[in-house]
């Protein structure tokens, strides 16, 4: 089960891909086109301070096609989201960085896909996560406050794809000692949208829809009830099991909901009738 914040693999090749296209237009520093103006700088006193483009809106041809349906897939299969939104592309240089703040309107996870190469030697740029045990108020006051035991830290690079929960406090470390474009910290980022039932094979009981409102009634009643208060989960059921794919539930105390929690939770009478698969998210 993936809970509040995850780093998974991206496809390398289509990592490489977008990275090239993004920075084709910049190849030769001397050459003056318009497609190679399209950064705009994101400077908000104190709180953002980067370069940002919605270049990827203006592209066509493979490399985004293939890259954004990948993002869908893993969207789709690990997290249960219909959708990713629209992304956008980052570019920090020295001094750039983004303060704490969460986004926890856009959909039930932040995506980052770094597109930073390996051979990048800036210092910071990594992006910082609050634990929850910070952002509920249940640490612990008689220890030493400091950052780093607080935050968790992921210095990602290429092919890096960071996925969490947008409700958590999250912020990029100032980056010093770049100036240029090939060695920037560079991502695409967007966010999962549109949790949606979804179902693969064909559905062979004609009351599923009947079966599936009474299943999440069953299941949010229980949920309810072990005191799940707020967040996001998403269970699916095939032929030989029903497991959670994703979830950042928490409880009364505010604590992320454990796997055997929840599952606990999954109604006794399984929905049947339902074709390979069935994923169903449910969001408090
Ligand atoms: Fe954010």
């Amino acid at each position: 089960m993936i809970q509040a914040q995850a780093q998974l693999k991206f496809p390398s090749a289509l990592a490489k891909n977008l990275r090239a296209k993004i920075l084709s237009p910049s190849k030769d520093p001397l050459r003056a086109t318009r497609d190679r103006f399209v950064w705009d700088l994101f400077y908000v006193p104190h709180q953002y301070h980067h370069w940002r483009s919605s270049l990827i809106e203006h592209w066509d041809g493979a490399e985004a096609a293939q890259a954004l349906q990948a993002l869908g897939n893993i969207a789709r299969e690990r997290f249960g989201c219909q959708n990713i939104s629209q992304p956008w592309v980052s570019l920090y240089q020295d001094g750039h960085y983004q303060r704490l703040h969460t986004d926890p309107k856009h959909g039930p996870y932040a995506f980052v896909l770094s597109l930073t190469p390996r051979s990048a030697s800036f210092l910071g740029g990594e992006t910082a996560i609050a634990q929850e045990s910070l952002v509920y108020g249940i640490s612990d006051a008689t220890k030493p406050f400091e950052h780093r035991n607080h935050f968790k830290r992921y210095h990602s690079r290429i092919g890096d794809l960071l996925v969490f929960d947008g409700a958590l406090p999250h912020e990029v470390l100032p980056v010093t000692g770049t100036k240029g474009l090939e060695d920037a910290r560079l991502s695409l980022h967007g966010w999962f949208t549109s949790p949606e039932v979804m179902m693969q094979g064909r559905a062979t009981n004609k009351r599923l829809q009947k079966d599936l409102e009474s299943y999440v009634q069953e299941f949010g009643s229980c949920l309810e009830e072990i005191g799940a208060r707020s967040g996001y989960v998403c269970i699916e059921i095939n032929r030989k099991r029903t497991a959670v794919l994703s979830s950042t539930l928490r409880s009364q105390n505010f604590s992320l909901l454990s796997e055997k929690r929840i599952s606990a939770c999954f109604p006794r009478q399984s929905i049947q009738g339902f074709g390979d698969w069935i994923r169903i998210p449910l969001q408090l």
